[in-house]
């Protein structure tokens, strides 16, 4: 059996949650592989609403094994919480988690160091979520972090002080004031009660399930564009979000690898610093922002909004081997007259349609392709063929350009408002 995986395509927030929890009956198996505490991964299914950030967003189903991988970078006290929130809706929640040792942990300082190094960028920060993660990983790469395996020795706290007295070293050239203490009691409590879920030593686990033919699901967090390696660096994230990130995030071979799901929105948002070439600072922009509720779901940070960009959506597919794409939030375009979509980068008098090295969005003018808008209600459709002729229109058009069919059309944020198409 093969590990399919799920990913954005776009600068995050494409709807992965919504889409994994709808996805999850279909797989025993759910693993977070990379990111942490930075996603906010919203599902829906009545009035029932959620917003995960270390759990996979498997663990509301019955059955479904949810593992945090190696890959991901875990926050004991963010953990706790939405560990408490799900227990308060009766969600099972320490019998469907399972933690791989391999990974990493933010520490307090580590928040505290993404939040001196983002007031010292000044004008240039990257608009981090502030949850520790950029550190949390460098000290992951730079050999000096703790792992969720070392709770269970009896040197950790000893390694913890260590670490803790290298970032007070480090901190000392910001001018930034802090303190660890607020948040370090709770922390070492949390640590403790970390020992309480099933830690396991990930590779074998997922690895086990492959060998005895349980579908596996790997989800994926942040987006492709936010990738630490082909993103818009350096205004990214600091993992692998793209495809082999799974392979790594879970200690799972490439030849392991199944379906690819790539999914976007029907337009493009995002949230912090960082080139945005189809970005609309115009009330079409701020229309877009309203009617698809784009306000993160980690921070609450507006969304910045704009159409649709092909360019950057190839770019995606081709780093990932995407084999089907997942339409989201279509029903956000409802009321539109003309919706548009960049199918290349003007820059000079030239056209690009291979996404640049180096985006300079003010250099950059989109050529965009217009579509004629549906106007149309769509959040009660249920059946592909009551889909609108434009709307199937503007989504022949992403499979021509693409190559890749979309599979799954997404039409409001409940579970119940989801069209797989047949093929
Ligand atoms: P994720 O990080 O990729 O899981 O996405 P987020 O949860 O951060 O953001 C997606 C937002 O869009 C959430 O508020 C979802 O409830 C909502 N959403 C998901 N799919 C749809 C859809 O098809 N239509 C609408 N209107 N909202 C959606
Ligand atoms: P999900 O999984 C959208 C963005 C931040 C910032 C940059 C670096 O919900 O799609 P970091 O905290 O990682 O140092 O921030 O990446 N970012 C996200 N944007 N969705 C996310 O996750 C994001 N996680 C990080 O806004 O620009
Ligand atoms: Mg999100």
């Amino acid at each position: 059996m093969k590990i399919d995986v799920l990913l954005g395509l776009q600068w995050g927030d494409e709807g992965k949650g919504k889409i994994v929890d709808v996805l999850a009956p279909q797989y025993p198996v759910v693993a977070r592989f990379q990111g942490g505490p930075n996603a906010g991964h919203s599902l829906q299914f009545g009035d029932q609403k959620f917003i995960l950030h270390t759990i996979p967003s498997g663990i509301f189903h019955n059955g479904v094994v949810n593992v945090i991988g190696n890959g991901v970078v875990i926050d004991p006290l963010i953990l706790a919480q939405e560990v408490k929130a799900l227990e308060q809706m009766k969600v099972p929640v320490t019998e469907r988690l399972y933690i791989a040792k391999k990974a990493h942990l933010i520490l307090p300082t580590h928040r505290i160091i993404d939040a001196a190094t983002e007031a010292a960028k000044g004008a240039e920060k990257i608009g981090s979520t502030l949850k520790g993660i950029g550190p949390a990983y460098m000290d992951k790469t730079g050999r000096n972090g703790l792992r969720v395996g070392d709770i269970l020795l009896p040197s950790f706290l000893d390694k913890y002080q260590k670490l803790r007295k290298k970032h007070v070293e480090f901190l000392r050239q910001f001018d930034f004031s802090y303190s660890i203490e607020e948040h370090e009691e709770q922390w070492l409590k949390e640590i403790e009660n970390l020992k309480q879920y099933n830690i396991v030593d990930g590779e074998f686990f997922i690895n086990g399930y492959i060998e005895s033919s349980k579908k596996v699901l790997a989800e994926g967090a942040q987006g492709a564009l936010l990738d630490i390696d082909f993103g818009s660096y350096p205004f990214v994230t600091s993992s692998t979000t793209t495809c082999a990130g799974a392979c790594t995030g879970l200690g799972v071979p490439p030849s392991k690898i199944g379906k690819v799901y790539g999914i976007f929105k029907a337009y493009c948002t995002r949230v912090g610093s960082g080139p945005f070439p189809t970005e609309l600072h115009d009330e079409t922009g701020e229309e877009i922002r309203q009617l698809g509720r784009e306000f993160g779901a980690t921070t609450g940070r507006p969304r910045r909004t704009g159409w649709l960009d092909l360019v950057a959506l190839k770019y995606s597919i081709m780093i990932n081997g995407v084999s089907e794409l997942i339409m989201m939030k279509a029903d956000v375009l409802d009321t539109f007259d003309q919706i548009k979509v960049a199918v290349a980068y003007k820059i000079g008098k030239t056209e690009h349609k291979q996404f640049p090295y180096e985006i300079q969005t003010e250099q950059i003018e989109p050529v965009f392709k217009e579509f004629k808008g549906w106007k149309r209600n769509l959040s009660s459709i249920v059946n592909e063929d009551e889909l609108p002729f434009e709307l199937m229109n503007y989504v022949r058009f992403i499979e021509k350009e693409t190559g890749v069919p979309v599979t799954v059309i997404s039409l409001g944020p409940d579970r119940a408002q989801t069209i797989m198409r047949q093929r």
